[in-house]
């Protein structure tokens, strides 16, 4: 045994080598047959095909057959023979059968058709199914398109911390950081708790933003993108909300409103026609057995001019739908806080097209954004997408350094942590604009999931941290 190299399944089934002796190792997915021969459906994770074992009872010890279940690890030698099966290419004489890893019969991946619920609870398995494993590696995928993308345009990817000391967002939504004893906290006589003696030294929190580090570096590298894990604990049990999620933010000095805007036209689109070009399987899958409609919007996106519109004018059509009679459950008018079904009007019914919304009231936008001359707007830009709402939210930002730290006191934002980020603007200060594009809320767009804690491995949610 195992004289012969592994090859993947994924080559496999590329190969023309008919009649040349190979190994492949996997996991069963299925067994049946008939008393004479049996045929084992194999994966390896390199595809979401299997590969068929073709296995002649005669030739092979009875207990070592009982130990192909379903879920068992095994090693297989044999001849590629061309499959005269229907969908499949190749397939596999056995030979030599090991055995690798026996699986029992608690496997709960036994049957298909698993509720997402159901798999949700056994996460640390279920990318051994067919969706989370098409799932996962259209996941690897957008990220390498994400990086192929800023390289190839001169952006450099930039590091920022975890860790922080600083609310990027100043919505207050941060977890702590603490080696603190919770049981025995030292306060103050005002009953605030001291942390000197903390691990920092002051008060830690995980980041919800890269942008601010990530605005230090480009007004010296120019561009620059961050992509990593980022943190919020608002309560929100949504599809759409993770406390844990990755996000993308590229941030590009002397960029302007339309630059912007039209980098993340661009970039969306890329990485979109990054998966129809490299996922095919996968999304063909996809699109057969989750959401008929995937293949068709993906290509849909990939060739439609994205709509902008400001947000004055976003509002106006909202009321002439309401005007009309469309009901919504939360109420418009100019200045609240566009709610998703608001948003998904205007992008799946009103312009049936992603639409970039730009112009927004200051109050419902973070300190940081530039704000316009008619002293109630400011430069920033949400990107709302079919089925999805929000998918990015990006602005240029504000570079005087009198306006910025105008706003910052309008808002009571406690600064005295963020000399670093105001030193920008003192030292050589410069126009310049970014976005945060939420990676899971990508991969929902891409893969027709519906549920955001279906497109990560290990999800975090309120109440729910396992794995
Ligand atoms: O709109 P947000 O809060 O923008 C920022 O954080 C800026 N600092 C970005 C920047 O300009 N550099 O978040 C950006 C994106 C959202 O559009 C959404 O796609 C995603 O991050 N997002 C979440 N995704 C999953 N779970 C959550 N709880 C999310 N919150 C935001
Ligand atoms: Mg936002």
């Amino acid at each position: 045994m195992n004289t012969i190299r592994r090859t993947r399944i994924s080559d496999l089934l590329a190969s023309h080598d008919f009649g040349s002796m190979v190994n492949v190792k996997g996991w069963v997915r299925t067994r049946r047959g008939s008393k004479q021969v049996n045929f084992v459906a194999l994966n390896d994770g390199s595809t979401i095909k299997n590969i068929q074992v073709v296995v002649d009872l005669e030739k092979f010890d009875e207990e070592m057959l009982k130990l192909i279940t379903t879920g068992a690890c095994l090693s297989v030698d044999g001849e590629l023979v061309e499959s005269l099966g229907a969908g499949q290419t190749a397939e596999i004489q056995a030979r030599e059968i090991e055995v690798l890893g026996l699986c029992d019969n608690t496997y709960p991946l036994q049957k298909k058709g698993h509720s997402m619920e159901f798999l949700r609870e056994i996460a640390h398995l279920r990318p051994r199914t067919n969706t989370f494993g098409a799932v996962f590696r259209i996941r690897h995928n957008m990220a390498i398109a994400i990086h192929k993308f800023f390289h190839e345009k001169g952006f450099y990817y930039f590091h920022t911390p975890l860790i922080t000391a600083s609310d990027c967002e100043g919505a207050g939504q941060m977890f702590q950081v603490t080696t603190k004893n919770l049981y025995d906290l030292k306060k103050d006589d005002k009953g605030a708790i001291i942390y000197d003696d903390d691990f920092f030294g002051k008060q830690a929190s995980l980041t919800v933003s890269g942008q601010l580090e990530g605005e230090l570096a480009a007004t010296a590298l120019g561009a620059i993108y961050t992509f990593g894990p980022t943190f919020r604990a608002e309560n929100s049990n949504t599809p759409r909300h993770l406390a844990e999620f990755w996000m993308i933010e590229p941030e590009i000095a002397f960029a302007d409103l339309d630059e912007l805007t039209q980098l993340e036209e661009e970039f969306i689109k890329y990485c979109v026609k990054w998966a129809l070009d490299n996922c095919k399987d996968d999304l063909e899958f996809l699109n057969n057995m989750v959401d008929k409609g995937l293949i068709e919007r993906l290509q849909k996106v990939v060739s439609t001019d994205f709509v902008r519109l400001p947000y004055t004018e976003g509002v106006k059509i909202l009321e002439a739908a309401i005007a009309g009679g469309h009901k919504f459950e939360f109420p418009v008018y100019w200045g609240c806080d566009l709610a998703s079904e608001h948003e998904r009007y205007l992008v799946e019914e009103h312009f049936k097209k992603p639409v970039i919304m730009i112009d927004y009231p200051k109050e419902i936008k973070a300190f940081y954004m530039k704000q316009n001359t008619d002293g109630k707007t400011v430069q920033g830009t949400d990107v709302l997408f079919p089925q999805i709402g929000e998918i990015i939210g990006g602005s240029v930002r504000e570079e005087n350094y009198d306006k910025l730290m105008a706003r910052i006191e309008e808002l009571n934002i406690p600064m005295k942590d963020m000399w670093w980020y105001l030193d920008t603007r003192r030292y050589g200060s410069c126009p310049h604009a970014g976005f945060g594009l939420g990676f899971e809320r990508l991969l929902l767009f891409v893969t027709g999931m519906q549920n955001i804690r279906d497109v990560i491995p290990f999800p975090r949610t309120p109440n729910s941290c396992n794995f």
